[in-house]
């Protein structure tokens, strides 16, 4: 099987795949389920790109970039809004792709720099965030750590 990582965007012949894209019950609280994300993609469809990760024919995450060079807070200017990588294909480096094609997609748009938001908490992704080289900012937002890394 070819299982080459790639990105899709989200279509009507994907977007119950996407829908479907489950993290670990224990994971469950420190990210919105794909079919909020994509609600919210809908409403704020000038800023958010939403993509379906796949492995060869399987899609295996779901990951939405957050551009909007005009927000007044700067850290939702660019940056990884969600990432959700199903509860089974974790540990493969699946979360790593998304996040670098979400760093591509902000080098092409321009940018320098990314931010993340994450709830803290033992099975949260505050280590993930930090393997990958994001540097918590010192910033809170409702609950939230920020964390930056230059791209
Ligand atoms: C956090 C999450 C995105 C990680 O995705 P993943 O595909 O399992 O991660 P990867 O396999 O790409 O891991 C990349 C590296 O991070 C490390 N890593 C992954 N999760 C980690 C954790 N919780 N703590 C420390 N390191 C971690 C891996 O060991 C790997 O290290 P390596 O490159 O040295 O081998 C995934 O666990 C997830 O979807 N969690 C639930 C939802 C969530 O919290 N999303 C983020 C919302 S802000």
């Amino acid at each position: 099987m070819n299982d080459a990582l790639r990105l899709e965007v989200i279509t009507p012949d994907n977007v119950g795949a996407a829908c479907k894209i489950k993290v670990a019950p224990d994971q469950e609280a420190f990210v919105a389920p794909v079919v909020e994300s994509l609600a919210e993609a809908y409403a704020s469809y000038a800023t958010a790109w939403p993509r379906l990760v796949y492995a060869g024919d399987e899609p295996v995450a779901f990951v939405m970039g957050g551009f909007d060079p005009n927000a007044e807070i700067e850290f939702f200017r660019c940056g990884i809004w969600r990432l959700n990588v199903a509860a089974e294909h974790q540990g493969k480096g699946y979360g790593r792709f998304a996040t670098e094609a979400v760093f591509e997609e902000a080098r092409r748009r321009g940018g320098n720099r990314a931010t993340v938001l994450w709830k803290p908490g033992e099975k949260g992704p505050e280590g993930f965030y930090r393997k990958i080289g994001f540097k918590p900012t010192g910033e809170e937002f409702y609950g939230q750590l920020v964390g930056a890394i230059d791209l």
